[in-house]
């Protein structure tokens, strides 16, 4: 790396355009990165010398509970490119920086299928593999080749696969061992040539069928969308876009970070209990046995959908989501998520885990 890079570090930086819960914070410092090399310049600045470090892509995974002392790493490396096919795939690279969306959109404006169903999800594209984003019935570890990091600590640049990142359901090696140390500089992805439309959540299929029939009739199923008349990629995006805009309040209306807790995955003896109990609730068997539960469904079960505590709020159409109704601070959304917590563990004796980081 070049020992003559430099970069710009900015004191007392405020943070609210930077967090899409719109959290009125500030850090000691900052600096944009947009260039591989400004990275370690930026960390072995003699102002940053022993300082926490906080990497921030599009802040919509992150809840700020307080003024950050230390140095924030604003992601801002861009670019994209097909890097290479073989007879299989095509690989496409980009830069951590890259709005997430707009690179899906520009996947498939290039003939490029494979990641219709991550349409619209906030943030960039570094950020996507912390914690594996999904949705739709896609996760991006299905679609994933390789990234680049910076490793703080040695200086070195890393490459890693798949099996390196390990990568779980909203989780992986760099929400856990790799925490604050990577810095994702770059994802390739892999795309495969054989394409097949998955169009089985429900959602979407209902979505999918509305739009064949005009805008009438939504009722069918999965099935029908995926077999009778195979959606293209482009009719996916636009269908899971759609959906998402209905269910899911835009961060620059309403401040959010998307679901705040994960699904929960309970054993089959916690499970049979618990639909005795409760035989509405919404399930979805795992491979290994257990049942993930849909915690937006436990939520709203409790009576929270749409109720406030303060400023923060649970979303009037997905309990799952908690928002910013204005002035709310970090402590204010962490109080509804414990009162939230309490509850369902009350009711349904099962623990609810946070989904974004907390600082
Ligand atoms: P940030 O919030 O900036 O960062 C998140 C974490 O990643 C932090 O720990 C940060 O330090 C780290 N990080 C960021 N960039 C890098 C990098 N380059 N290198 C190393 N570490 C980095 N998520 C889903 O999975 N599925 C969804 O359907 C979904 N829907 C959402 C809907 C809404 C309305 C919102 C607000 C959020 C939603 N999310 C969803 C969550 C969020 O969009 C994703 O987690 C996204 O990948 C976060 O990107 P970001 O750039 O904003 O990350
Ligand atoms: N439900 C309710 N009440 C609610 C919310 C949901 O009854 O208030 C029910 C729904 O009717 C549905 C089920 O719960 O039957 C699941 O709801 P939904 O389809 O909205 O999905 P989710 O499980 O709440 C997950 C992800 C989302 C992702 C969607 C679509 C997690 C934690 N969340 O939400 O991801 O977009 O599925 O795949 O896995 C995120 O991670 O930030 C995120 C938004």
């Amino acid at each position: 790396m070049s020992e003559t890079a430099s970069v710009p570090l900015i004191a007392d930086y405020p943070l609210r355009a930077h967090n899409t819960f719109g959290f009125d914070v500030r850090a000691q410092l900052a600096c944009r990165i947009e260039r591989e090399d400004q990275l370690l310049a930026a960390v072995r600045d003699p102002r940053a010398a022993g300082l926490p470090r906080l990497v921030l892509g599009g802040g919509s995974n992150i809840v700020l509970t307080r003024d950050f002392a230390g140095l924030v790493l604003l992601i801002a490396l861009r670019g994209r490119r097909v890097l290479r096919e073989d007879a299989d795939a095509w690989f496409v690279e980009a830069a951590a920086g890259e709005n997430w969306h707009e690179f899906v959109a520009w996947t498939l404006a290039h003939g490029l299928p494979g990641l219709e169903n991550l349409a619209l999800i906030p943030g960039t594209v570094g950020a996507a593999p912390i914690q594996n984003i999904g949705a739709y019935g896609l996760e991006m570890s299905e679609r994933f080749a390789s990234l680049r990091a910076v490793d703080l600590a040695s200086g070195g640049i890393v490459d890693m696969d798949a099996s390196a990142c390990r990568f779980g359901y909203r989780d992986s090696f760099f929400k856990r061992e790799g925490r604050d140390r990577f810095v994702i500089t770059s994802v390739t992805f892999r795309l495969p040539k054989g394409w097949t439309p998955r169009a089985g959540y429900a959602d979407v299929a209902r979505e999918l069928a509305a739009r064949r029939n005009g805008g009438g009739n939504a009722n069918t199923n999965a099935d029908a969308a995926t077999t009778a008349d195979a959606p293209s990629a482009q009719a996916i995006f636009d269908a899971v876009v759609s959906v998402r805009r209905a269910k899911l309040p835009d961060p620059l209306a309403l401040g959010n970070a998307g679901s705040f807790f994960k699904n929960p995955v309970v054993d089959a003896a916690q499970f049979n209990a618990l639909l005795e109990r409760e035989p509405g609730v919404i399930s979805y068997p795992q491979s290994d046995g257990r049942m993930k539960l849909a915690a937006g469904w436990l939520i709203d079960r409790c009576g929270w959908k749409g109720r406030a505590l303060g400023a923060a709020a649970v979303h009037d159409r997905q309990a799952l989501v908690l928002v910013n109704r204005g002035g709310a601070t970090g402590a204010d959304v962490l109080a509804l998520a414990t009162a939230i917590q309490r509850d369902v563990a009350a009711r349904f004796g099962v623990e609810l885990e946070p989904e974004p980081i907390f600082l």
